[in-house]
């Protein structure tokens, strides 16, 4: 339990952390900064930040649910009804619908982003309007798509520190 505790909560706080700068900070500056945003994100994906955060949530939700098999004496019905087990399944469903979030919309449009931001380096005068309204519909997408996992990871803090005293 206590190996699980670390793994759990380091990459807890690595993912939630993550998002939340992403989402309040460096989301809105890059938007901010226009094309050259466009260039941090190919940068940040050549860095495989959309590699790494998959895997360090998995590890969230992996060793949370192996966490929550034990409690539970194997998902006992017991379990779910006391506040505890209420508050982490609040705390674990929440998060598990940020991870769903963050796979089928933020990841492929934010490398979608990084591939236009190179295309639009090498681009034709006529060719950058096209390719310019199309990466601000993206950028639009992704940050409503990072402001909804941020506010589902704010949900999954709050419940799972709050949980034992529930
Ligand atoms: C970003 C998402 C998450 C964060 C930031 C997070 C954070 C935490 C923290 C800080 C604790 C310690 C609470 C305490 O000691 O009082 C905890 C406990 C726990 N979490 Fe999570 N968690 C997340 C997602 C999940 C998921 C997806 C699951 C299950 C599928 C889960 C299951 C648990 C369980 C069962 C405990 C209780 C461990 C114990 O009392 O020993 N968590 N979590």
């Amino acid at each position: 339990m206590v190996a699980l505790r670390i793994i759990h909560i380091g990459s807890g706080v690595f993912w939630a952390g993550s998002l939340l700068f992403l989402a309040f900070f460096l989301a809105p500056a890059m938007g901010r900064a226009g094309p050259d945003g466009g260039r941090v994100m190919q940068e940040l994906q050549k860095a495989r930040l959309m590699h790494v955060m998959p895997v360090v949530a998995l590890l969230t939700i992996l060793s949370g649910a192996w966490m929550m098999w034990t409690l539970s004496g194997g998902l006992h019905a017991r379990f779910f009804r006391s506040g505890y087990g209420i508050s982490l399944t609040i705390g674990a469903a929440a998060s598990i619908l940020a991870f769903i979030i963050g796979l089928a919309v933020m990841r492929p449009t934010q490398l979608r982003i990084g591939e236009l931001a190179g295309r639009m380096a090498g681009a034709m005068d006529d060719e950058r309007p096209r390719l310019g309204a199309e990466m601000t519909r993206l950028r639009t997408r992704a940050a409503r798509a990072t402001l909804a996992t941020a506010w589902l990871l704010i949900v999954a803090i709050v419940t799972m520190a709050a949980a034992r005293y529930i």
